[in-house]
């Protein structure tokens, strides 16, 4: 979708970047340039660029690269359009009237509309004397009828079709309800029928109290036991927390992290309102980026089964990479916490919360769970992975409180522990070293190059499609020269993001010359770093002239004539990734 250009640039200028992207991260004066830590990956030196002469970012670390539209994409996990909106709010600037933007606009509203019908509808059902099983159901568990309001618990009945009759007499088509995962549409009838069926529902809404998509728990043993909606227009799983919208509210900065909903209900009837969960996946990075803004600590409160407990483990990295403290709730004689709640009480549970162990202590639990160390051979085995443990924790003071409980365990001296952790440190140096050349390696001929996955077979073209559009980026009206417009096509690109990049610069000049700009809608903000990177690299040269520009071409044009590559090269480029590839096994 093209917004003028002036408009554009209009919210750039008012959006600043230094001024927005400070919002997030710390930067600090490098020559011409800003720096700071990368808020898109951890790190502890800073990679993260801001370049005010041409109002991009780039990160030499990750690659995430743009404007400040697509830093705010990221940064928020929005897409294109509500990034404007965003900057629009800040600004102050109010988006004008496209008619495309209006329809895209009113559909997603239409979806909101749609789903807050559904959820009506279904708590209708649930209070209806007819469906008395359900509302039977639900109490039996425990939960009030003041919870069901507050969370708008509902129930979709046994009918095919109750829910889609309603909302198609409401005027809504069928594909629409489909696109919303509330229906399917039968290939045989081509008629829709209702996706949940005799569950219990669960509306998830999102921070600004719309319902975006449900989970419905089966009544009775059917399978799947919860059925989700899927992504659409309107929700994306990987991005939303069930109950964010109450937990939001804490006042103590901590979040209870929990598997169900039937757990962060519970909770949160017992006064408990912090708890939230995951939406039938395991914890996302995207999500502990936005745990992170509500929470300086996350109580992990999963399952006491096994999978709990490897979630649990995952999840502790997970949280930690983005600054998060974790403190391990032990579920012990139940399986959740809403079988704890029920059985226990919520007294008990809040015991369990301040008797919760940091990450290290419950790392430390699990290992000691393991050995007798009384056992000499175990004992050893047991000072083993608690050395290599505690060789990846940072700070110096939390290895020296555990490393005191190890001697009184074990003991054996700190000196001597702390020794074997000083060796497994400078192992993990050595090794981390190793891997960063090793990845340099792959890096520069092209295998796991995300962005550009063709590159590994095309390395020595793919270097000269990026000087080309490198340089196409810099000098934009190199396109309006005859001569440029003769040779140049998508044909000459063999990369397909080569291809897609020389397509996005064409039509971006189309919109350009009619005052629109469209750039950087079309790309995720790795592709966009890759874009930046590729103008940067030309930057740097001297000699971007009209006349190298015509050089790469053509000799790109051959190379896709003849389709070999012309310095033979790639062979030997196949044959070491193999080879290192054998070597990762
Ligand atoms: P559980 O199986 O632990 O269910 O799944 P639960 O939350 O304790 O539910 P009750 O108490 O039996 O009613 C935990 C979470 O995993 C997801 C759901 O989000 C569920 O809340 N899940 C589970 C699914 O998405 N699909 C399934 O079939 C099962
Ligand atoms: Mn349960």
């Amino acid at each position: 979708m093209a917004l003028p250009q002036d408009f554009l640039q209009e919210l750039k200028l008012r959006c600043n970047i230094e001024d927005v992207i400070s919002q997030y991260v710390q930067l600090k004066r490098a020559g011409s340039n800003l720096v700071g830590c990368c808020p898109f990956h951890s790190e502890k030196t800073p990679s993260f660029t801001v370049f005010r002469n041409n109002e991009n970012f780039y990160c030499f670390g990750c690659g995430a690269g743009g404007d400040v539209i697509t830093f705010v994409m990221k940064m928020e996990n929005v897409d294109y359009m509500t990034a404007i909106e965003h900057l629009a709010a800040r600004a102050g600037l109010t988006i004008p009237e496209d008619p495309k933007n209006a329809v895209m606009r009113v559909n997603k509203d239409r979806y909101f509309e749609m789903n807050k019908l559904a959820a009506r509808f279904f708590y209708d059902s649930l209070i209806d004397p007819k469906n008395d099983d359900a509302l039977k159901y639900i109490t039996s568990r425990g939960i009030t009828l003041q919870t069901i309001k507050r969370f708008g618990i509902g129930y979709a009945d046994t009918s095919w079709d109750s829910l889609t009759g309603y909302l198609m007499s409401k005027g809504y088509e069928k594909e629409e309800i489909k696109n919303n995962f509330l229906a399917g549409i039968s290939s045989k009838t081509g008629r829709a029928f209702d996706y949940f069926r005799n569950r219990i529902m669960f509306p998830i809404f999102d921070l600004s109290g719309r319902v975006i998509a449900f989970g419905g728990r089966i009544i009775g043993d059917e399978k799947p036991k919860y059925l989700n909606s899927s992504d659409t227009y309107v929700f994306k799983k990987s991005r939303n927390l069930y109950a964010l919208n109450h937990a939001k509210n804490n006042t103590d900065s901590s979040l209870i992290l929990c598997e169900g909903y039937m757990d962060v209900v519970a909770l949160q009837q017992a006064g408990f309102i912090n708890a939230v969960a995951t939406l039938g996946t395991a914890l996302t990075s995207e999500q502990t980026r936005i745990i992170s803004r509500y929470a300086s600590t996350v109580y992990l409160c999963y399952d006491s089964d096994e999978a709990g407990q490897r979630a649990t483990k995952r999840a502790i990295d997970m949280l930690s990479d983005v600054g998060v403290k974790v403190q391990v709730v032990k579920i012990e004689g139940a399986k959740d916490p809403d079988e704890y709640i029920k059985k226990y009480g919520k007294t008990s549970f809040e015991k369990l919360l301040k008797g919760s162990n940091g990450h290290i202590e419950y790392a430390l639990g699990n290992i000691s769970a393991k050995y007798n160390v009384n056992v000499a051979e175990q004992k050893l085995q047991y000072l083993d992975e608690c050395c290599t443990m505690l060789s990846g924790v940072f700070s110096e003071i939390e290895r020296e409180i555990f490393i005191q409980k190890i001697t009184e365990k074990t003991g054996i001296s700190a000196d001597i522990i702390r020794h074997e952790i000083k060796k497994r440190q400078k192992r993990n140096f050595e090794k981390n070293r190793r891997d960063a050349i090793k990845e340099d390696i792959n890096k520069s001929i092209g295998y796991g190059d995300r962005v550009n996955a063709d590159s590994a077979k095309n390395l020595a073209t793919v270097k000269k499609e990026e000087n080309l559009l490198g340089l196409l980026l810099l000098r934009p009206e190199y396109l309006d020269l005859a001569s440029i417009k003769e040779i140049v096509s998508e044909d000459i690109f063999r990369c397909e993001f080569s291809k897609k990049v020389w397509r996005e610069i064409v039509k971006n000049k189309e919109a350009e010359n009619e005052g629109k700009s469209t750039f950087g809608e079309e790309f995720t903000p790795e592709e966009m770093g890759r874009i930046i990177q590729m103008r940067l690299n030309r930057e740097k040269l001297s000699n971007n002239s009209e006349d190298v520009a015509l050089e790469l071409a053509n000799t790109l044009k051959q190379e896709a004539k003849s389709q070999t590559d012309t310095d033979g090269s790639d062979d030997s480029f196949l044959k070491l990734i193999e080879e290192l590839k054998k070597s990762k096994k």
